[in-house]
């Protein structure tokens, strides 16, 4: 029977198909190529009409039988394709969970600020505000009403960056005394963190430019005993412990008396090196009783009122605290220097 040929051929057709699938897209395919509306089986249908009455019930059977076989066996398949693919995705999408994960870089203060930061955060505890003036200053502010006589070689071109006839940038946080005493009565009781310009040789020590934090304290009675506690107390806080300092006697025009504090070099422990340039210690701040002159200038009455005032080498701190030997290294920008802190 004719019929009964073809189904064998479809049947061996479909057995040869079902083993080259390896998909389960593969599968849905050979359903629509079997079963689909144009497919083998349903072609079977109009041979079914040539077949004799009695053949008829039989033959629909059979290809009824096929139909379902077929089914059967695409949906099975499917199944176990569906699982693998699963599986194997799973694997493929595998993740382990104890795997270091990458670190999220997170960026931080340069050094200098955090330095600056620590010593603010002291002074305030110690009962200063925070006062800031320009970077660009006016030779009154920086230099005449500090008291420098005109012919001072501090304001010799060799040391200030001068950018116009009267403005230059300034060469010390001192500026914002006599700005703040204009606009004060005392008490007052400052600080003013800032960068400073001078027109000096880049070395291991020294740079162009530089932070200092200036304090000053203003009222009456205030006297040199009160300038040496004070810096005592603070350097007690900043470094946690008593540690060895100098005061020298020196001059700057707008003090009187003044002087220059030095902290025993950390670097060499008094050995001396080159940070310190041999000698043990390292000049960290400047310091005195502010010159009569000064607070004249700032509109304050000298028969009344003293105060002192002092200018704090930020880098010089900085190098000192964290064991740092180059202040190039400030401004180098070297992530490998940045990161340590
Ligand atoms: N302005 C001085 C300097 O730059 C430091 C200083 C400040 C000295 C205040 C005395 C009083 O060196």
């Amino acid at each position: 029977m004719a019929l009964r040929e073809k189904i064998d051929e479809i049947r061996k057709g479909f057995s040869l198909d079902i083993d080259k699938s390896k998909t389960s897209k593969d599968v849905e395919d050979l359903k629509v190529k079997y079963l689909g509306r144009k497919g083998s089986v349903s072609s079977l249908m109009g041979l079914l009409k040539e077949c004799t009455d009695q053949e008829k019930p039989l033959c629909g059977k059979l290809i009824n039988d096929l139909k379902n076989e077929i089914t059967n066996f695409c949906e099975e398949k499917i199944i176990d394709f569906s699982q693998k693919e699963v599986e194997k995705r799973l694997e493929e999408e595998y993740i382990d969970v104890t795997m270091p994960g990458r670190e999220a870089y997170l960026g931080k203060y340069h050094p200098i600020s955090q330095m600056t930061k620590q010593i603010v955060g002291i002074l305030e505890g110690m009962g200063f505000s925070v006062e800031s003036g320009p970077d660009l200053e006016s030779d009154f502010y920086n230099f005449e009403g500090l008291n420098f006589p005109q012919e001072h070689p501090a304001r010799d071109m060799q040391d200030s960056f001068f950018v116009t006839g009267d403005l230059l940038l300034r060469t010390h946080t001192s500026n914002v005394q006599v700005r703040v005493m204009e606009k004060s009565t005392p008490p007052i009781r400052v600080i003013a963190p800032g960068r400073c310009f001078r027109n000096e040789t880049i070395s291991s020590r020294s740079h162009v430019f530089f932070h200092q934090v200036e304090a000053f304290y203003i009222d009456e009675h205030v006297s040199f005993a009160d300038l040496l506690a004070t810096m005592d107390e603070f350097w007690q806080k900043l470094f946690g412990k008593k540690i060895k300092t100098r005061y020298r006697p020196s001059f700057f025009p707008f003090v009187e008396p003044g002087l220059e504090g030095d902290i025993a070099c950390s670097v060499c422990s008094g050995e001396g090196c080159r940070l310190c340039k041999n000698t043990g210690w390292l000049e960290v701040i400047g310091a005195g009783m502010i010159h009569p002159e000064v607070l004249k200038a700032g509109g304050i009455d000298p028969e009344k009122y003293s105060g002192y005032a002092w200018g704090l080498g930020v880098e010089r701190l900085a190098m000192l605290l964290y064991d740092i030997k180059d202040i190039r290294l400030f401004t180098e920008n070297d992530m490998r220097f940045l990161s340590q802190f």
